[in-house]
């Protein structure tokens, strides 16, 4: 099966299982707007715990705060983001379809790419095992031909993008001949910046000083409240502030599931620290996120560094942290040393002193700032795609499990009864009742044995307990193991136990 076919077979598996579906669907959707379901949310919500855990919980000095929404709209004139967070769209005049010009042109290169693996694989099969990869790139006419196309056109993108010249962006469309794909014409608009916020109005003001905008990162409700959780926790610098919550940008390139999405969510921390100890405190941070991301077992292969050669004015360092989602590797989380840039801003354009008196030092700065930034819906593809196996059995059955980190796992224990007989079943309750307290449990009667298990398998419950006749006098029952299928019999007394040692946050946290 090809990385494409299992991530579709993935995309329809979360939604039979009640992982995630389109939003507003019975009115045909709403692109690149997804909703999660009942086991989704769960997914989601241990993924918040673990990631506000690893900041809140495990750090004295980082701090949790839940911010508005809406803010006032000077925020976004002195983040940049009203003048500068934009893309450069273009519009067919045929089709009325708007495009990212820099997304046409990098489709219009993967077309060329696509040629040339073509090229490589004819290769590949004419000389079998001579076949030198390397030498056959460098030197076959027909590759070399289509690569300058490339070089070129990368070139020319790169440096219209840096300029900002988006006439020299709408000729590079128009010299590589690039199509509307719905109606197949070249009728192109000039290219012109597009703000990616999405604005609303004020009940009470008519005009444009009533201008709302939806926030497109939580990171600046975090700024704004640096001196009222600094005083208000007796905050001293090395220091952070953490927070989880809904972020919007008016995409223009919806694609991929939930990896790019109108409406998502971030989780942030913004670290606060000394001027000139940010590079230190960004190679810790950089460290330390790698490591809460390995701790979840997703695959040490599957995640690269890629550090930023071309930073923003505002910033003396930045990597992404990607991960290899079946579509390849692609950024999950951003870590950046933004300097004061923020805090600065805050204080020009509110005119209120933003510092921090540093005892020790006995002077007051603007501090520095390391952030954390990471979206949830991204890492919830992440564990999604990595879970989700396609095994053949012995039996020539196929068997669909989400081999969720148990302590991630949406449901963490079924109890089952075996047959749907009363005292199965009251003994079955009985169990329920005592560890739905701790776990979030599933109780289900209907259908064989084997059926259920495999809807337990299908949404990544670590363990099954079956409520047999033996039960009812050894207070035994069967704990069924999702991964591996092995059944034991373990005492009713011992299997809260059992459970906790493996479902617990702590085993992820105690990696960290
Ligand atoms: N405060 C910094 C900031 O917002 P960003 O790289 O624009 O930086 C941070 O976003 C993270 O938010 C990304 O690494 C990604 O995981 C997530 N993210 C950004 N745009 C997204 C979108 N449209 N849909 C889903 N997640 C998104």
């Amino acid at each position: 099966m090809t990385q494409e076919e299992l991530f579709k077979n993935l995309i329809s598996h979360t939604k039979e299982y009640g992982f995630i579906f389109p939003s507003s669907e019975i009115y045909d959707g709403l692109s690149a707007v997804y909703d999660y379901g009942q086991m989704g949310s769960e997914l989601k919500n241990n993924i918040k715990r673990y990631w506000w855990d690893s900041m809140v919980k495990l750090n004295q000095n980082i701090v949790g705060i839940d911010s508005c929404i809406f803010m006032h709209p000077k925020i976004w004139k002195a983040s940049g983001h009203v003048d500068a967070f934009n893309d450069p769209l273009i519009d067919n005049k045929d089709s009325k379809k708007r495009y990212r010009a820099d997304v046409l042109l990098e489709d219009y290169i993967a077309k060329i790419e696509a040629k040339i693996d073509k090229e490589v694989a004819k290769g590949r099969k004419k000389f079998a095992d001579n076949f030198d990869e390397a030498q056959f790139r460098a030197t076959n006419p027909n590759v070399l031909r289509e690569q300058k196309k490339v070089d070129e056109v990368r070139e020319k993108m790169a440096k219209a993008l840096n300029d900002n010249d988006l006439a020299a962006l709408k000729q590079l469309i128009v010299d590589c001949e690039i199509v509307d794909p719905i109606s197949g014409t070249r009728n192109w608009t000039d290219v012109r910046q597009f703000n990616l916020m999405f604005s609303t109005q004020l009940g009470n003001i008519s005009d444009e000083t009533g201008t709302l905008y939806l926030r497109p990162e939580t990171a600046q409700g975090i700024f704004v409240n640096f001196l009222n959780v600094q005083k208000s926790g007796r905050m001293k610098i090395p220091f952070g502030i953490a927070q989880i919550g809904k972020a919007f940008r008016n995409e223009i390139v919806a694609r991929q599931f939930i990896f790019r999405m109108r409406e998502f969510e971030q989780m942030e921390m913004q670290f606060f620290v000394r001027p000139g100890e940010e590079l230190e405190w960004f190679s810790h941070w950089k460290q330390k996120r790698l490591a809460w991301h390995l701790a979840m077992g997703l695959g040490e292969g599957r995640y690269r560094y890629h550090d930023h050669e071309k930073l923003a004015h505002y910033a003396n360092a930045a990597t992404d942290i990607e991960y290899n989602f079946p579509f390849g590797f692609k950024e999950l989380e951003g870590i950046h040393s933004r300097t004061d840039f923020d805090l600065s801003r805050h204080q020009e354009f509110s005119g209120r002193k933003i510092q921090y008196f540093d005892p020790e030092q006995n002077i007051s700065y603007v501090p520095y700032v390391v952030e954390t930034s990471i979206g949830v819906d991204r890492t919830v593809l992440a564990v999604l795609s990595s879970a989700y196996c396609l095994e053949k059995l012995e039996n020539g059955e196929e068997r669909a499990v989400m081999k969720f980190h148990p302590a991630l796992a949406p449901v963490k224990i079924a109890v089952l009864p075996l047959v749907k007989k009363e005292e199965l079943i009251s003994s079955a309750q009985k169990i329920l009742d005592e560890l739905k307290l701790d776990f979030n449990c599933q109780y289900e009667e209907k259908d064989t044995i084997g059926k259920r298990y495999r809807r337990q398998d299908a949404i990544g419950t670590p363990y099954c307990v079956t409520v047999d006749f033996e039960t009812i006098s050894d207070n035994k029952v069967t704990l069924r193991h999702r991964d591996t299928m092995e059944q034991e019999r373990v005492s009713i007394a011992e299997l809260h136990a059992i459970v906790e040692a493996k479902v617990s946050m702590k085993r992820l946290l105690e990696k960290i």
